[in-house]
């Protein structure tokens, strides 16, 4: 794995920067609104590195997805800013921002809605090279179908149906690259598939990622495969980012109750965390947050200060951030 994640000594330019990023939905500016906004994504800083695999994790309706879109500008966000090398884009539209969907791709979870079921391959994989105006569309076709291992002359006048799933989901993350994007937002991409082709389809990623030095934000819930696959890893609660780190050492050193618990619901005995407790309860509505750390009321931890203030992220360690007044002092030094 490259060394690109722990290079956060201020010297390498951001690939992505986001800033405060907010997305409310139900926020109508309406007096007569009477409901509470549902805070999807409730002020976020989140920076990618060139060539780097960010893992974003967390238990589902916290919020990754929708972070996501902000990230690939799918959706505005509310508030805040996103900064794309070093350019803003939080408002960029028309031509700007079609310009900047060749730079910036996005992977679904469920490949069979990616493709549009009465088109062949062939057709799925020629509309993005001609909509970016980009030349030699058979070489670049060829070359990526080869290295998805779907060989052009037997796959390019398929229809979806007529490929598997894990086909069809390499053909996804291959269309993808095929504009040659400098980052790609990956969301669960191999959660629907049989656990059996799930290798493959991440194989075909990093082997993308060495070779072009193309960043990811890998989401996905399950903290085992982003330990795997990511150099560092962002760990989402209810809209906010809790911790953040390193993945080797937000896993071996966790320090946030949360990402604990997360960690002993991993069936790895090697992660040393079996001691840690496990998640209990539910999290609340994103739409009913009240004052304090939102873990709260599910942390084995939490205090009357920590439902009273909100805890924001801080420095643990170099380029290890957590959001927690009591973060595991025993993990103090490694
Ligand atoms: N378009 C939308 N309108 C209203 N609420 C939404 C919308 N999209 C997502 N949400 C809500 O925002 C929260 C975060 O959703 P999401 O980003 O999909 O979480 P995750 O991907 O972590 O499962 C959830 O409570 C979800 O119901
Ligand atoms: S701030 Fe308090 S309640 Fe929140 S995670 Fe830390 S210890 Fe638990
Ligand atoms: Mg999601």
């Amino acid at each position: 794995m490259p060394d690109v994640a722990r290079q956060h000594d201020g010297a390498r330019q951001p690939l992505i920067e986001a800033r405060g990023l907010h997305r409310w939905y139900g926020s109508g500016r309406s007096l007569l609104a009477r409901r509470p906004p549902l805070r999807a994504v409730d002020g976020v800083d989140l920076v990618v590195y060139p060539g780097e695999i960010v893992g974003l994790i967390g238990e589902s309706g916290c919020g990754k997805s929708t972070l996501g879109r902000l990230l690939v500008r799918l959706e505005a966000p509310t508030a805040g800013t996103i900064a794309f090398a070093g350019r803003d884009i939080t408002h960029l539209r028309g031509r700007r921002l079609r310009a900047l969907r060749r730079q910036i791709q996005v992977i679904f979870q469920n490949p069979f809605e990616t493709f549009d079921p009465r088109y062949r391959l062939r057709q799925a994989l020629y509309d993005p090279l001609r909509i970016h105006g980009l030349p030699d569309a058979e070489r670049r076709i060829a070359e990526v179908m080869e290295r998805a291992g779907l060989p052009v002359d037997r796959y390019l006048d398929r229809y979806p149906r007529e490929l598997s799933g894990g086909q069809l989901q390499r053909a996804a993350i291959a269309r993808a690259m095929l504009v040659e994007p400098r980052f790609v937002v990956a969301d669960e991409p191999v959660s629907m598939l049989d656990v059996s082709v799930r290798a493959e389809v991440l194989n075909f990623l990093l082997d993308l990622r060495a070779q072009r030095q193309t960043a990811f934000l890998f989401i996905t819930h399950d903290l085992a495969l982003a330990r795997h696959v990511c150099d560092r890893i962002a760990v989402m609660y209810l809209g906010r980012i809790v911790e953040e780190g390193p993945a080797e050492l937000l896993t071996s050193a966790p320090r946030h109750p949360y990402t604990r618990a997360l960690l002993a619901s991993v069936p790895d005995p090697d992660a040393g965390t079996a001691a840690s407790p496990a998640l209990r309860g539910e999290p609340p509505s994103p739409a009913a947050l009240g004052t304090g750390c939102r873990f709260a009321g599910r942390c084995p931890l939490a205090s009357e200060a920590c439902r009273r203030v909100e805890p924001v992220l801080e420095p643990a360690a170099p380029g290890h951030r957590v959001a927690c007044h009591f973060p595991w002092e025993e993990q103090r030094t490694p």
